[in-house]
């Protein structure tokens, strides 16, 4: 989908905010906060969360009716809370240079963020620069099939640069319909 049907699709679901995912909640309730990105962070359901958490989070996505939500419920929360989060306009197919600040995150996500394959291959070599030492890379995202061969590619492309904690399929009734590569690496 490109930015013009995300944001027919975020404007059909004004409000609908969403929890954050399991995943993460398990991953991270304990982690001391830091600073995260959120790759496609949508509507901001998981940025939402780790800001009130005491996280600072830059929150990227193209679609400009996305970031008016997470705009909107940033607005609803105490200002300490609104003044953690950045809300950044980012294509992850065509990212800009120096898109990603080196070494600069403790944890990055990509989460549900369905990219084509050949976008996503190239993307995710990139990301675990975004970490300083010890920063966590979370990428659950769904894929086809059983979701084995999309796990092995996400696997392939992460292994060589960060020490993976986690690499599994979530089943569809798991993961919003589809089963999804859920693969949690540190730098
Ligand atoms: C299903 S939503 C998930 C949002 C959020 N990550 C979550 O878990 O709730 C997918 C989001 O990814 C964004 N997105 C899709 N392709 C993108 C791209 N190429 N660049 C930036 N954002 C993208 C969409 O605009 C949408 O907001």
């Amino acid at each position: 989908m490109d930015a013009a049907a995300w944001d027919q699709y975020h404007r059909a679901h004004r409000g609908d905010r969403g929890w954050a995912e399991e995943t993460v909640i398990e991953l991270l309730t304990a982690a001391p906060a830091g600073r995260a990105l959120d790759l496609g962070a949508g509507a901001g359901r998981h940025a939402l969360w780790l800001a009130n958490r005491g996280w600072s989070v830059t929150a990227m996505d193209f679609s400009a009716e996305a970031r008016a939500e997470l705009g909107r419920a940033a607005a609803e929360m105490p200002a300490a809370v609104a003044e953690r989060l950045t809300v950044v306009d980012a294509d992850l197919t065509a990212p800009p240079a120096d898109w990603l600040p080196a070494a600069a995150a403790d944890l990055t996500l990509l989460i549900d963020v369905d990219l084509p394959e050949a976008d996503l291959a190239a993307l995710l070599p990139a990301l675990p620069g975004s970490l300083g030492p010890g920063g966590g890379l979370l990428v659950q995202v769904p894929v086809g099939g059983d979701g084995q061969a999309g796990l092995q590619a996400i696997r392939g492309a992460l292994e060589p640069l960060l020490t993976l904690e986690y690499a599994g399929v979530l089943p569809a009734a798991e993961a919003g319909g589809r089963p999804s590569a859920f693969v949690f690496g540190r730098a």
